[in-house]
């Protein structure tokens, strides 16, 4: 199995690592365009192997893709993150050409390669790929829900004071400060929901501070989180990788799932070797289906913006 990740700043190289430490992959390429900059991030890692005890081979390459060729999954996380008081949308100039050029070099080397899109504003990227490249819809899937779903967890575990292994929920919709859905509903701590435990109002706040996970840590740490982010991506990574069958929260194109069209936006999807198997629509309640359309307008509004005509 192996593994390029595009963009070895601190999201690409933490995925590399929790990819080497779970041990799943034989190899992991690591491409960035600054010179030796992969090449020194791959070698600081393998210097970690005798310790931490894995044998996946990870190596870097400054912007040649002839070094990626014949990988199973490809992971972009290029561009430029977002600084302290940014959105993600406001990235959509710079990026969008990079995610592009990135996408295509990758196929080239690689043409049955399952893409998994981080850079941001993400659902607009992943749309981006779907429409500049000729991978099936199953091999491009946004990484943002299964983020979203960690941080909503972990605030979760945070109110009931429990560990987060206790805890399961989901976060659906756009991978966006306003566009997250936490399924409040559905969370429960060992099957049992949470609203047995916290009040409305607790639930609530675990809501918002959910939905500006990102943008609160982009304020604390001067830019974009990358131990969640880097995590979240190697666990879609390993699902693809040992064809799991694991359900995820991604970032996927619909064809009238969840009654709507030609866009990406996080639903659960079932991951395994053939990339997303499998689209979950849920029952949603009302409520919930107006935020998922309104998430979906946002969205839809920041693809609007792409000029794909270039
Ligand atoms: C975040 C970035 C990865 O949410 O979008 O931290």
């Amino acid at each position: 199995m192996k593994v390029t990740i595009v963009g070895a700043g601190a999201v690409g190289a933490s995925c590399a690592e929790y990819i080497a430490i779970k041990n799943f992959a034989s190899e992991v390429v690591l491409v960035d365009i600054k010179e030796d900059y992969a090449e020194g991030k791959a070698m600081d890692l393998m210097q970690t192997a005798s310790l931490l005890g894995f044998d996946t081979k990870i190596t870097g390459a400054t912007n040649d893709y002839s070094k990626t060729a014949g990988s199973d999954i490809a992971v972009i996380t290029s561009g430029i993150p977002r600084k302290p008081g940014m959105t993600r949308e406001e990235l959509i100039g710079i990026n969008a050409d990079i995610v592009k050029s990135v996408a295509s070099s990758l196929i080239e080397q690689s043409p049955d390669v399952t893409i998994i899109v981080v850079s941001n504003p993400m659902d607009t990227m992943t749309y981006l790929v779907h429409k500049t490249t000729n991978l099936p819809k199953n091999r491009i899937i946004g990484m943002g829900g299964a983020l979203d779903s960690a941080r909503f967890k972990y605030r979760i575990s945070e109110a009931l004071d429990c560990p987060a292994s206790d805890v399961e929920g989901m976060v659906i919709g756009g991978h966006s400060d306003t566009g997250m859905v936490p399924l409040t509903r559905l969370a429960t701590r060992n099957s049992v929901p949470v609203s047995a435990f916290l009040s409305e109002e607790r639930i609530n706040q675990i809501s918002e501070d959910t939905k500006v996970g990102g943008a609160t840590l982009t304020k604390m740490l001067g830019t974009s989180a990358w131990y969640a982010p880097g995590a979240a991506v190697s666990s879609l990574v390993q699902a693809i990788a040992n064809d799991q069958k694991k359900m995820f929260p991604c970032s996927a194109l619909l064809e009238g799932e969840y009654g709507l069209n030609d866009l990406c936006i996080g639903v659960p999807v079932i991951l395994g070797k053939n990339g997303i198997e499998e689209i979950v629509e849920l029952e949603l309640d009302e409520a919930e289906k107006a935020k998922l359309k309104e998430s979906s307008e946002g969205v839809s509004k920041t693809n609007g913006l792409l000029d794909l005509k270039k």
